[in-house]
């Protein structure tokens, strides 16, 4: 049995552990970690195997787990990824944002050749990557467009020097326009699917994003468009928004607990 050791308590995070204590994923949480020592108690009170808790985001790596689980933020991943990568553990990292200063995908990206060791990232709240990774070397062009209740982009940076009111749209409005890379930054916590595609497929300078703010949508919803030398391809995924957390969507909770079951079990892969 592969043990885990989990970084974040949140929607995630609880997600995840109880589909280990459940059995749904094979394998055994062993410690967890969570700025909030409420959320970490709180989620140990939900399991039947009961996890230690870490007293620091280091130690969770310093014990025999086989694989850290990231489910905590971008800052959470600058402070930890390399250390895990160091003590000879996988690592799966859902706040991909991190990932897009280059300096820090390098670095993690050597690391995982110096230690032997591997970094999974989920596909997330969206479809299609497959095919993106396949055809990257003949993308001519790559957007997503991200539609969202003005409710689930609300504390995102780019608030901060914005003139817009979130509470006064009334109708679907474009709120934001340009590069993977500049979104990242602006909507940390909402856009890491942008991070993913662009990771996939041509970069986060040449990766276009649109937010929409629409007050009418009780959805999370991503149209991709990827067009090149092979053909054209074109996804939409309507996601519904996870109960606890609005920001995060279901299917980005069931694409972490799918990636961690296949680490965990030796079995036919399915998928490119
Ligand atoms: N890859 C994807 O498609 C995708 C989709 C949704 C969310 N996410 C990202 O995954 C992460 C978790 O999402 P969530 O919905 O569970 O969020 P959440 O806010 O519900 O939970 C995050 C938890 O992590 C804790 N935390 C924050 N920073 C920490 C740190 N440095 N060290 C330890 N704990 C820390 C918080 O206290 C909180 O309990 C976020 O960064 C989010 O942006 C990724």
């Amino acid at each position: 049995m592969k043990k885990i050791g989990l970084l974040g308590c949140g929607a995630i995070g609880t997600q995840i552990a109880l589909a280990i204590d459940s059995g749904k994923i094979p394998a055994v949480l062993t410690h967890v970690y969570d700025t909030s020592k409420e959320a970490a108690v709180e989620l140990v009170s939900k399991l039947n195997t009961k996890p230690e808790i870490v007293e620091n985001s280091h130690l969770l790596s310093s014990h025999p787990v086989h694989i850290i689980v990231e489910a905590a933020s971008q800052d959470a991943v600058r402070d930890v990824a390399l250390s895990v990568l160091q003590n000879k553990r996988d690592l799966m990292i859902m706040s991909v944002g991190a990932l897009l200063d280059e300096s820090i995908y390098e670095i993690l990206s050597d690391a995982c050749s110096d230690f032997k060791k591997t970094i999974y990232l989920p596909s997330g709240a969206i479809a299609g990557l497959d095919g993106i990774k396949s055809i990257k070397d003949e993308l001519e062009s790559l957007s997503i467009t991200t539609t969202k209740h003005p409710r689930s982009l609300k504390g995102a940076k780019f608030f901060e020097t914005s003139d817009i009111d979130l509470d006064s749209i009334t109708s679907p409005t474009t709120i934001f326009e340009g590069t993977a890379k500049e979104a990242v930054s602006l909507f940390p916590a909402n856009i890491n699917v942008a991070a993913l595609l662009s990771l996939s497929g041509i970069g986060s300078e040449k990766t276009g994003v649109k937010i929409v703010a629409d007050p009418n949508t009780d959805k999370n919803t991503h149209h991709i468009e990827a067009a090149g030398k092979f053909g054209k391809m074109t996804f939409t995924i309507e996601n519904f928004p996870d109960a606890n957390n609005p920001k995060t969507s279901r299917l980005a909770i069931l694409s972490a607990i799918e990636t961690l079951r296949k680490y965990c079990s030796d079995d036919i892969r399915i998928g490119t």
